[in-house]
């Protein structure tokens, strides 16, 4: 009897999985798009490789910074304090909107990712006050791990036309 409950409760899970795995993807607002490419101008998730190495199938590659902006990166090797200062409170901005978006959508871990990201932001507007060249590292390495866990889970590639799309639901659920 025990038996039969606990397994028509993993055929409820796995049912309710399954329907989390299909689950349709949402079109990504001009706004949503924006902030992200907003995102891309100050973060190359290519960390400037996608030039020399599958510069085409590179997605990362696809959308490129605005002529004449410095990525965090860039602003970092020329010692650029305060560009670094200016870019890191646009890319807080940024993360405040992305975590309005998921809040309102009741994604779980887009709005964790969101925090992580204001929370990486803050501290590199910290460290270039103080110089800490250390701290600009690390802020910079958990600001690409913000971006790339987001991506890993909720970005969709509509193979059809390569567009994006926006999977909201937590991926805890899926897996
Ligand atoms: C909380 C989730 C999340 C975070 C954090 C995030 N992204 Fe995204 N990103 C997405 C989703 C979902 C899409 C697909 C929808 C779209 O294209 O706007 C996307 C799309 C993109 C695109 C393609 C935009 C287009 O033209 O359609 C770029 C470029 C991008 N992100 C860069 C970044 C960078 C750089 C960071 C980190 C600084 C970042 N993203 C952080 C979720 C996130």
């Amino acid at each position: 009897m025990r038996n039969g409950f606990v397994l028509s409760l993993t055929a409820l899970t796995a049912a309710i999985l399954a329907f989390a795995a299909v689950e349709k993807p949402t079109k990504p607002s001009e706004e949503y798009k924006n902030l992200m490419r907003s995102n891309a101008s100050l973060v190359d998730l290519t960390a400037g490789s996608g030039n020399a190495l599958g510069r085409d199938t590179n997605i990362e590659a696809r959308v490129q910074a605005e002529a004449g902006s410095k990525t965090l990166r860039e602003l970092f090797s020329d010692k650029d304090y305060a560009g670094l200062a200016a870019g890191s409170d646009k890319l807080k901005a940024n993360y405040e909107k992305i975590l309005a978006f998921w809040t309102d959508k009741k994604g779980d871990d887009g709005t964790a990712l969101a925090q992580a990201g204001i929370n990486a932001a803050t501290d590199m507007h910290a460290a270039v006050l103080a110089k800490n060249d250390k701290g600009i590292a690390v802020a910079q390495s958990a600001i690409e791990k913000t971006c790339r866990d987001c991506h890993t889970h909720h970005r969709v590639i509509v193979l059809t036309d390569s567009s994006f799309q926006i999977r909201l639901s937590s991926f805890e659920a899926a897996n």
